[in-house]
């Protein structure tokens, strides 16, 4: 079979990288990709946001399955289309990528089935939720409705900053139409843990838990990014707390989602936070997290895709996944600068000396016409090691990391560290 990858991020590379090991596989293409798919899959330069050259291409090149990374597409409704044309995708439908897409459905999902998320309220009137901002206390939450890279959301210490988030989404429109709506939430406090799972909209399966890293510092200190790192498993939340979070999580909404008649098809990700009371959702997503994907990919012993398949077909009851006891940790190198300015075209070496079980997953880079391989993006690459302890993982990425290089690269170096020390 041949498979075409949606996406062109680290995540992209690690599900490349895995469905190439599978036998069912003679043939990958990537949509765009980059400098990492290049090595295993056919480049094809093609925005992801040009669904109807994308249907076209993977007609023509005969693909038996479409994996779709980012979210965009999916919410642009990619998978509605190759549905109408009779080629097996994975990833949900439009309709059931709301509960990323729309933060205030996700929120009305969980109030309506006693889903645990933060107490809040949403708003499309600014005067309104201006007034209503002014009678709170801070810390609190001010998100925007729709899909803002990643950036949507502000944590205000003062009410005076969540004024100004508010202004920033609703009167300055910096997201768009996905500011036109708003939620103001209570601030929630704990540590946060990803929870993916495969969903072929009536069995659930949960994948081992990550966690990641937002902010660009040490000890999340500056601003937000695409995410610096990650590993997985974190010893602070056990197969009890995934069976927990499962059965009166994931599961339930996956039902909500099936009684609404927007069954939900490929993988959903939660993102958590474990409160004094319990775990509480701090967000959907639709699709394979960045880069919690790098750290919990190589810990897959089960053939990826079989489990896709499986999705696809509503036959994930029959499947059986099984995980590596191993932990992985990732580490992302980001351009100088990131995540304000940064210049791209710096060359990327990686020496030969890279230890086994290290994988180099690329994001931001790309392969120059001369087969050398540039930075292309703010994220370039994620290093991810596996290890026996978590401790194993960390130390060996942290170590082969001095085999990689590039102008300006820097990197956050307390990955996994709370969890081992
Ligand atoms: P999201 O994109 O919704 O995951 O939000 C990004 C980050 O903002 C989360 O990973 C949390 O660190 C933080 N966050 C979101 N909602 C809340 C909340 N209600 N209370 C505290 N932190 C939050
Ligand atoms: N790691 C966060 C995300 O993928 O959205």
């Amino acid at each position: 079979m041949k498979v075409l990858v949606i996406g062109n991020g680290a995540r992209e590379h690690a599900l490349a990288w895995k469905i190439a090991r599978s036998p069912h596989v003679d043939g990958i293409y990537a949509i765009p990709g980059n400098a990492g798919t290049a090595g295993i899959a056919h480049n094809i330069a093609i925005s992801s946001s040009d669904l109807p050259a994308i249907v076209e291409k993977a007609q023509e090149l005969h693909i038996g399955l479409v994996v779709v990374g980012p979210e965009a597409p999916l919410a642009a409704g990619i998978t509605d289309r190759f549905n109408q044309s009779g080629i097996p995708v994975f990833g949900p439908s439009g309709s059931a990528a709301r509960l990323e897409s729309s933060k205030a459905f996700a929120r009305e999902l969980m109030v309506a089935h006693g889903i645990p998320c933060a107490a809040g309220r949403e708003f499309t009137d600014y005067e309104q939720a201006k007034s209503y901002l002014k009678k709170q206390r801070a810390p609190i939450v001010v998100k925007a409705d729709g899909l803002a890279a990643g950036k949507g959301v502000t944590v205000a210490e003062t009410i005076d900053e969540a004024l100004f988030a508010l202004d920033s989404m609703m009167k300055a429109r910096v997201f768009g139409a996905a500011g036109d709506r708003v939620i103001i939430e209570e601030c929630l406090t704990g540590r946060e843990v990803s929870l993916l799972a495969f969903s072929d909209g009536k069995t659930v399966i949960p994948m081992v838990p990550a966690c990641d890293y937002k902010r660009v510092f040490d000890g999340d200190a500056g601003p937000n990014t695409g995410g610096m790192g990650s590993y997985s498993p974190p010893g602070f939340f056990d197969k009890g707390m995934v069976k927990h979070v499962t059965a009166t999580i994931i599961k339930p909404v996956v039902d909500a989602m099936a009684a609404q008649g927007s069954p939900y098809k490929g993988v959903l990700y939660t993102g958590l936070i474990l409160t004094g009371q319990g775990p509480k959702v701090l967000e959907f997503n639709a699709r394979f997290g960045d880069p919690e994907t790098q750290a919990i990919l190589p810990r897959l012993k089960t053939d990826l895709i079989d489990i896709m398949l499986a999705t696809v077909n509503g036959t994930l009851d029959k499947i059986k996944i099984e995980w590596s006891g191993d932990a992985c940790a990732g580490v992302v190198l980001a351009s100088g600068g990131y995540p304000g300015e940064y210049q791209t075209g710096q060359v990327i070496s990686v020496s030969d000396n890279l230890e086994q079980d290290v994988n180099i997953f690329y994001a931001g880079a790309k392969k120059r016409p001369d087969g050398r391989i540039v930075t292309d993006g703010g994220r370039v690459l994620t290093v991810a090691a596996t290890g026996k302890t978590l401790k194993a993982a960390r130390d060996k990425a942290y170590r082969n990391i001095k085999y990689v290089n590039f102008k300006g690269m820097h990197y956050r170096t307390d990955i996994a560290e709370r969890e081992v020390n």
